[in-house]
């Protein structure tokens, strides 16, 4: 037995030069024992050093990719199995990595994914506390991820609260944000981090506002945001009021029917909204063309490495929804702070807007296509608040091309530009959105391109009656784009 000790649990360099030691001495899987360092050796643990690393060798990209991200993976066995694979990739299988019922393959992909399931939650359920110290104020959270995933999702954080100087505490790690520079640390302790802070009230406040009790599904919300994560996050402590108090208040929902627009929506700004939301990635990957087609598109340009500096800081890509072959299709100018975290175009102040306008203009949200020019969210960090910057012509340039593949898999009969930058994106020009707003202008393969206003224009409007008055036409314009179509 060769036993190979490794300085940390999710050290891919660090596995990489000692496989392509045991590698290039030809030492079997099961010759090679792996442990990280403070680990205790295993029962028929060998003492024989590791080979030096030799030359190097040439994998598949798809393993590289895989690994990178298994060998986060709590199990112990992850540095064994990624080294079984690696040997059958070199010894007679190039191709196993296509092979996807092959068991080590399943096992190694079910890794990855629970990983990137355990990104996902600390992405959305880490919440920071706010502490004073002699040094000003800092943020510090505590989190419990399964897996091995505190250093790699540590950028996440970093480009999400670049201004703030904050900490991170988990059991096995800590990681340190002072503005500059990111520093790692050993584990630490729920205690270390305090339960309370001024901003709480906002959170619950905020969930409180944001609950929908018309769509209430515990099993689903159990399943997505399990109870262990509950103790951490604020807004929780709401959950059973208002699980309770749902079917009254969907029956009020009923009973009241639409209603205008608030013209001045409140919510709390001081930390970015929770999301509940994930991808359904299982969904995604099977689904069958065109589906399948739009989320290739989507993973394409997620992940392009010359995507425009703000994508970077953005939380994720904000691709179209809806269903393909759509006769109506939206854009929009780009995804705001809550689409930014919920992932989907249209969930925030300005798409709850749409939506009510929507049915009041008889036209299913889920019978169209509503989708950005600009994929990402633009923002300007302000101590915890993001601002909305608009998309200069660079940005909507840099999209176009992927807006006009999403088109053509859409296929819609009627393209409808919501404000001044769907409107440069769809007819290839910048145009005045309020003297084109009604018309038709051609847009790409000579499609008809609607124009209206952006719903945020209506939410900016000042004074009630004109806000009426601009609300009215926004669903006017909307029954004359369905009215072209239907
Ligand atoms: N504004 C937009 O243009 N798009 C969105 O998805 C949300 C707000």
């Amino acid at each position: 037995m060769i036993a190979t000790v490794l300085p940390g649990p999710a050290d891919l360099g660090a596995w990489r030069s000692a496989a392509r030691g045991l590698l290039g001495a030809g030492v079997p899987p099961e010759q090679a024992e792996w442990r990280v360092a403070g680990d205790a050796p295993g029962l028929f643990a060998g003492d024989a050093a590791p080979p030096a690393a030799t030359s190097p060798f040439h994998v598949p990209r798809a393993f590289v990719a895989l690994a990178e991200i298994a060998i986060r993976h709590r199990d112990p066995e992850r540095f064994a199995l990624l080294y079984r694979v690696l040997w059958r990739l070199t010894h007679g299988e190039p191709a196993l990595m296509q092979v996807a019922t092959d068991a080590d393959i399943v096992r190694l992909e079910a890794m990855a994914k629970a990983v990137r399931r355990d990104a996902h939650k600390m992405h959305a359920f880490l919440r920071f506390r706010q502490v004073e110290t002699e040094a000003g104020v800092r943020h510090v959270a505590w989190f419990e991820p399964e897996h091995h995933i505190e250093e790699a999702e540590a950028g996440f954080f970093v480009r999400r609260f670049a201004g703030l100087r904050w900490s991170i505490v988990t059991p096995r790690r800590t990681v340190h944000w002072d503005g500059q520079e990111l520093r790692f640390g050993p584990g630490g302790r729920r205690q270390d981090v305090p339960p309370d802070d001024a901003v709480e009230p906002l959170w619950r406040a905020y969930y409180a506002a944001i609950f929908n009790p018309a769509r209430l599904k515990p099993g689903a919300m159990r399943a997505e945001m399990p109870r262990k994560y509950w103790r951490n996050m604020p807004e929780t402590a709401e959950i059973p009021r208002l699980i309770a108090d749902a079917p009254r208040r969907a029956a009020e929902m009923v009973a009241r029917g639409a209603s205008l627009p608030n013209p001045n929506p409140q919510k709390p700004r001081h930390l970015p909204p929770p999301s509940h939301v994930e991808p359904d990635m299982d969904l995604l990957d099977t689904a069958a063309d065109p589906k399948e087609a739009l989320a290739a598109l989507a993973r394409e340009l997620a992940g392009r490495n010359d995507l425009p500096d703000f994508a970077r800081r953005a939380t994720q890509l904000v691709f179209g929804e809806g269903p393909p072959g759509a006769p109506l299709m939206f854009v929009g100018e780009q995804p705001g702070d809550e689409e930014d975290i919920q992932g989907r175009p249209f969930v925030g102040p300005a798409g709850r807007l749409l939506d009510r306008a929507l049915a009041e203009a008889e036209v299913p949200r889920g019978e169209t296509y509503v989708t950005n020019a600009v994929k990402h969210f633009k923002f300007e960090p302000r101590g915890k608040r993001r601002l909305h910057q608009s998309p200069d012509a660079g940005d909507i340039a840099y999209y176009r091309p992927f807006l006009l593949r999403e088109i053509g898999i859409v296929g819609p009969r009627l393209l409808v530009a919501l404000g001044a930058t769907a409107l440069r994106a769809l007819a290839g020009k910048a145009l005045p959105v309020m003297k084109t707003r009604g018309t038709l202008v051609e847009g790409p393969e000579g499609l008809p391109v609607f124009t209206t206003v952006h719903p945020s224009f209506l939410l900016r409007v000042p004074d009630e009656e004109a806000q009426r008055r601009e609300y009215a036409r926004f669903v006017d314009d909307l029954r004359a784009a369905h009215a072209r179509v239907a």
